[in-house]
């Protein structure tokens, strides 16, 4: 079932779990998360990059996954992922997002909290909860994990009461990509940021997390973690390794949807959201 934002959070704080956040690209990987899910009986919430927003991929992919979370027997919500700007969240609640990231953390804290306030704001009038991002969390490439600040739980706290997200994205230790060097998190700033606000926390960067650090991240309160990368690469090791032979598309792919399907699987059951649907 289509479900909101706030629904799934909700669920995931409940359970103390975090409910896995997979980035989709087209049809086959929307597939592969919804089978996992479902056989796992799991919330899972499907997003896609703001640029999907900006050109013709959002506007074909939104009815394939809004359908998909319909049809669905496990709460499913469709959001934007770091919202660009003001064009990209309308764009995303038009075709049917029940869930907004708007990414505003290049900016300064006062900037960030009243740009991600006019969303909240909007948001609010169509019943649709809003993540923002505190702390920039960077690239995996630049090593920005071991450089950026860690947001601090005094300013998570502001942020969270001036702008009225739901979910807020913390740098903690992580980076987007593929890491060089295993990342270590910030546990005790993880808990003491759980502690300070009632947002749920996010965690960016997902792939290449080890699984002590992202159980740990668990306990210490994060309640939706982020995959993409690893995603990608779940999908397209195998399209590579599938024969030029095979040439009816449906068929070519389907070892691209298994591999992302079990991909899913894993997330779904390292982050304990299995059986929480
Ligand atoms: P990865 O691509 O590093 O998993 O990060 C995904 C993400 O955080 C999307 O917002």
């Amino acid at each position: 079932m289509l479900v909101s934002f706030n629904e799934i959070l909700n669920i995931a704080e409940k359970g103390g779990f975090a409910v896995p956040a997979l980035n989709v690209y087209n049809m086959e990987t929307v597939m592969g998360v919804i089978a996992a899910a479902e056989e796992l009986k799991a919330p899972v919430i499907l997003q896609n990059y703001s640029r999907l927003f900006t050109n013709d991929e959002g506007f074909h992919l939104a009815p394939v996954i809004r359908a998909a979370a319909e049809r669905a027997s496990v709460p499913v919500c469709y959001h934007l992922d770091h919202g660009a700007g003001l064009n990209e969240v309308t764009r995303a609640l038009r075709y049917g997002a029940t869930g907004i990231m708007i990414d505003k953390s290049a900016l300064c804290f006062d900037e960030n909290i009243s740009e991600t306030k006019k969303i909240v704001d909007m948001c609010k009038a169509v019943g649709i909860g809003v993540e923002g991002e505190l702390g920039h969390v960077g690239s995996a490439a630049s090593g920005d994990e071991q450089t950026a600040e860690h947001t601090t739980a005094e300013d998570a706290k502001k942020f969270v009461e001036e702008t009225g997200v739901s979910a807020l994205a913390v740098a903690v230790g992580t980076a987007h990509g593929r890491y060089k060097k295993a990342p270590k998190l910030a546990l005790d700033r993880i808990a003491e940021i759980h502690n300070a606000t009632n947002a749920a926390i996010v965690l960016h960067g997902g792939s290449g997390v080890p699984d002590e650090e992202i159980r740990a991240a668990i306990k210490a309160g994060i309640r939706k973690i982020n995959f993409g990368t690893d995603l990608c690469f779940a999908f397209l090791d195998n399209v590579f390794a599938t024969s030029r032979e095979v040439y009816a598309i449906d068929l070519f792919m389907r070892g691209a949807v298994n591999g992302v399907k079990e991909f899913a699987k894993e997330k779904i059951m390292l982050l304990g959201a299995d059986n929480k649907a």
